[in-house]
């Protein structure tokens, strides 16, 4: 659609104001001294970065426009909690758009819109992006969105949902995006943690095989909600056109029409940008928060570090804007660096072949792409000899990079040959919204070892421990720990609940963030990350909790008891599987109560679960005390060495399970 005229023209540089209504050209540090250590050695750079933290990443912020530059790079606060430059002043939408514009990058493309299932593309430079941010700002304005404020956003893959997002961020107010694979319940959930003064949603997502409704699955969400939001926001897609609320929705468009844009608002840098839930070992998600400061000095810094970017480059996360890659790394981290980000709505396979992202390489001149390993492993299977590449010129692409899940080596293998360039696996998490150990293709690229995120990013202090928290040797597993302070960038709490956080992440091992993975570090310092220590999986490079969907399987009437594990999946690395007990006295068609079971998942978390299996056993190994074994379920699962601890009840349990694991195809 065209917005007015006026709209776009109110949108120049000084426009932008602190909260203050001090204009930003009067107070910014504008200081563009980006010394990324070009000439420093890894070793260097890292060292660095653990011996000196804060004049490392004080230097690090100076590549940033602040509106005032922090004093104080690092403070604890009265938990104890480490805050990164909680005295500065900034806006991340103001980095990311109005600076390379005050630059001189207005006329450059900031993001590209490929869309093979809606069959649209779309391009949008600095000026055109920051013009419709700063509208929408302007929209969330007028229904009352102010600094501090939550915005939840449950959108599919369109520009809609990136200006949305940097809406809010202008506002300084604090987004909260859904994840579009979600059920109704999931998006309840996060609206009652949340408390979002304003929901945002598109009328429809478009899948390979259907137009998925987003209305009735928001109205369902709300009507599960204890928090009402004031009101939503609707942006109608022509793929489906839905009628709205009375009183409740608003049009995208028509408020788009009619809206004054709004100037950036100044915050803290320790003030929260956004809240993304993520899925932990309880049923109920944690709203990881990340702030302002360091989340931006942090994703500038590893576009250069980590991505070997430079502005200008067409920078590629074929992920999610759901997930934390999306956030950091189709939204923020190439924006605030001055890059064209790319939007992708589509797969790696089916939409319309295994050739997709190749296409996608040569047409839009992609130099860098990050995707998950599953997409590899998916395009792998459709098209193992690699021929759709050789359809397309590859010249453009710098390198691969994968994150997500474990990239396993015949993948890293099949991807390195049949594309021709270095593919980089890197290890982070939604805590911490970075990576936490890489190939540093922009200091000094290691040679790789497949199977291994090579090595620490710079910050990040990566440490093995044994289950007393004292280090282990080289070559020896554990549990992969950070020790404290985290780099910036990474969550200083979780939304509401900084108990939860102290238990779930600090408690464990004092001085110490505890990853929740398991692995090991090499002779060379590479570290090789294993796996989940507790009951969280991976599907798809989705991370889910087994929990949840116990609770989910428990509220069936007929099952007694139920332990949900992962196995093995050639293409989605893990897929979960119940194995259910059911209460005395039930008679069930096991095909029936299985096809029951998978619809309560898909209604209850969503499709995204790819929950599809559930078998019925009749006894779960326990503790003496009653509690499911499920370590010794995963272990079985995977196919290892199975310690049966001192403490089980019934050992010949471990036989039947496994006996029955191997008949049914479990065992990896
Ligand atoms: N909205 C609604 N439903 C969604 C959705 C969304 N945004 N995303 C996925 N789903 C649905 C799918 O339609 C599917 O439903 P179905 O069971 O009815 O078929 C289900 O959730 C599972 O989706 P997905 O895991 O995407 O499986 P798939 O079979 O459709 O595609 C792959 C398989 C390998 C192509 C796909 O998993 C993929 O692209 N993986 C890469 C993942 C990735 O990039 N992760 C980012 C983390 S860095
Ligand atoms: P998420 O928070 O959804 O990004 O999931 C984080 C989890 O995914 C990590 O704790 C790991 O278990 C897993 N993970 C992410 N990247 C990698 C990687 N490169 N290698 C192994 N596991 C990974």
């Amino acid at each position: 659609m065209a917005y007015k005229p006026e709209v776009l023209s109110q949108c120049a540089p000084d426009l932008i104001y602190c909260s203050s209504q001090i204009p930003v050209e009067a107070t910014c540090l504008n200081v563009r001294q980006n010394i990324v250590s070009l000439v420093m050695t890894y070793e260097q750079e890292y060292r660095q970065s653990i011996e000196a933290p804060e004049n490392f990443w004080t230097d690090k912020a100076r590549a940033l426009p602040w509106y005032r530059f922090p004093e104080t790079p690092l403070r604890q606060d009265e938990n104890g909690i480490f805050l990164w430059f909680s005295d500065g002043e900034m806006n991340t939408a103001y980095m990311a758009l109005d600076h390379h514009i005050e630059q001189g990058r207005g006329e450059q493309l900031a993001l590209i819109y490929d869309s093979p299932v809606s069959n649209t593309r779309q391009k949008y430079t600095y000026l055109e992006l920051r013009a419709l941010v700063a509208t929408f700002a302007g929209v969330l304005k007028s229904k009352g969105v102010e600094k501090g404020d939550r915005v939840v956003i449950y959108m599919p893959m369109i520009p809609q949902a990136v200006i949305a997002m940097l809406a809010v961020a202008r506002l300084g107010a604090v987004h909260s995006v859904v994840f579009g694979g979600f059920a109704p319940n999931e998006l309840a959930v996060r609206i009652d943690d949340a408390k979002p003064k304003v929901v945002v949603f598109a009328s429809c997502g478009i899948e390979v095989s259907r137009i998925i409704e987003y209305k009735p699955l928001v109205d369902r969400a709300l009507s599960l909600s204890s928090h009402k939001p004031g009101s939503c926001i609707v942006y109608q897609r022509e793929q489906l056109r839905v009628a709205l609320e009375s009183e409740r929705d608003s049009d995208w468009d028509e408020l788009m029409e009619k809206a004054t844009p709004a100037a950036c608002v100044a915050v803290k840098g320790s003030d929260p940008l956004y809240i993304l839930y993520t899925s932990g070992t309880t049923g109920k998600p944690k709203g990881v928060v990340r702030e302002n400061g360091g989340h931006a000095v942090a994703l500038k810094y590893s576009m250069q570090a980590v991505y070997n970017m430079q502005p200008g480059d067409v920078f590629w996360a074929a992920s999610d804007v759901g997930w934390v890659v999306g956030h950091s790394y189709i939204v923020y981290g190439p924006l605030l660096h001055g890059c064209t980000t790319v939007v992708y709505e589509g797969k790696p396979v089916r939409t319309p072949d295994a050739g997709a992202f190749w296409r996608m390489v040569e047409e839009y001149q992609i130099r860098a792409l990050f995707a998950a390993p599953t997409a590899f492993r998916a395009i792998r299977k459709e098209d193992p000899e690699g021929e759709k590449i050789l359809n397309y010129d590859l010249s453009s692409l710098q390198t691969l990079f994968m994150a997500g899940e474990r990239l396993d080596p015949p993948t890293y293998q099949w991807a390195r040959e049949k594309a021709g360039v270095p593919v980089v696996d890197h290890w982070w998490q939604t805590e911490t919204g970075w990576a936490i150990c890489a190939n540093l293709m922009g200091i000094e690229p290691k040679p790789a070892k497949p199977g291994s995120s090579t090595v620490p990013v710079p910050g990040f202090n990566v440490q093995v421990l044994n289950e007393t928290g004292e280090p282990v040797r080289a070559g020896m597993q554990g549990v992969i720990a950070l020790k404290l302070p985290l780099p910036p960038g990474c969550l200083p709490s979780i939304w509401g609940d900084f108990e939860r956080f102290r238990a779930g992440y600090l408690a464990q091992f004092p001085g110490y963030y505890c990853s929740g993975d398991g692995g090991y570090i090499d002779e060379d310092g590479y570290v090789f990350i294993m796996g989940r220590t507790d009951d969280v999986i991976n599907v798809a490079g989705h991370r889910l909790s087994t929990g949840e969907m116990e609770e989910v399987l428990a509220s069936h009437p007929a099952v007694a008891e139920c332990s949900v594990i992962a196995v093995k999946d050639s293409v989605k690395g893990q897929v979960p599987v119940g194995l259910v007990l059911l209460k005395d006295g039930i008679e069930i068609d096991e095909d029936r109560l299985q096809t029951q079971l998978v619809s309560l998942v898909r209604q209850s978390i969503g499709p995204i679960a790819c929950f599809q299996r559930a078998i019925v056993v009749s006894r779960l190994p326990k503790t003496r005390s009653g509690k499911i074994l499920r370590k010794l379920l995963r272990q079985i699962a995977d196919n290892q060495s199975v310690s049966v601890p001192s403490t089980i009840d019934d050992p010949a349990s471990v036989a039947e399970i496994e006996a029955i694991m191997q008949a049914k195809g479990l065992v990896g």
